[in-house]
């Protein structure tokens, strides 16, 4: 007698480096998580003219589908480098299942790796909180356009990396 067939249970995102051939799905991604509005953002700033950090951007692939994308930039604040963190995106299908987070964490842990000091972001402190992030050691650091400085996070990744974060940020 045969055993009954069992379906292979689907195997979980596997969390990547960003490859050039993603960079397609991750505007897609991203256009749909934040819509139009997205190139006004004061973070924007940051980005255009502005190269990624291949080594700190990552993908979530599911099956080869991009389901959620983070990408940190260099960046100054008063002249320090640090890593500037965004767009975090997670497909509307794909979330609450701590995709977000993982994704995040990658991130932090390969910049760490590289060397940077800090990531700082703009963003919601009730989310980035729970993976490290606070306002207050980036309440002097100054978005380059309008920014709500409760938004203004910053995550250490070595001891004291998150002091002395003071003045305008630019491109790195
Ligand atoms: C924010 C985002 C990346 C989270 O992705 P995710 O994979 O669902 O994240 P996680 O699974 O790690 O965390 C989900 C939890 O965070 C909460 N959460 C999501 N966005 C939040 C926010 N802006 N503020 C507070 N909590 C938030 C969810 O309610 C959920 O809570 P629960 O664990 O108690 O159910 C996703 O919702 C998204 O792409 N949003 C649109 C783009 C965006 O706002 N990006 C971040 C701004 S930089």
């Amino acid at each position: 007698m045969s055993s009954p067939a069992v379906a292979p249970s689907p195997l979980p995102p596997a969390i990547l480096i960003e490859q050039p051939e993603h960079a397609r799905a991750v505007e897609v991604l991203v256009d749909r998580a934040f819509g139009p509005g997205r190139f006004a953002k004061s973070s924007e700033r940051l980005r255009e003219g502005n190269h990624k950090l291949d080594d700190c951007s990552f993908v979530a692939l599911d099956d080869g589908r991009v389901i959620g994308s983070v990408r940190l930039w260099p960046v100054t604040v008063g002249g320090k480098p640090v890593a500037f963190l965004g767009p975090l995106a997670v497909d509307a299908d794909e979330r609450k299942h701590g995709l977000g987070q993982a994704l995040v964490e990658a991130a932090c842990d390969a910049a760490a790796k590289a060397g940077w000091a800090a990531v700082l972001l703009v963003g919601d402190a009730p989310y980035f909180g729970r993976v490290g992030f606070a306002a207050e050691p980036a309440a002097q650091a100054i978005m380059p356009g309008p920014a709500d400085q409760r938004r203004v996070l910053v995550k250490a990744l070595v001891e004291g990396g998150d002091q002395g974060l003071a003045g305008p940020i630019r491109i790195g």
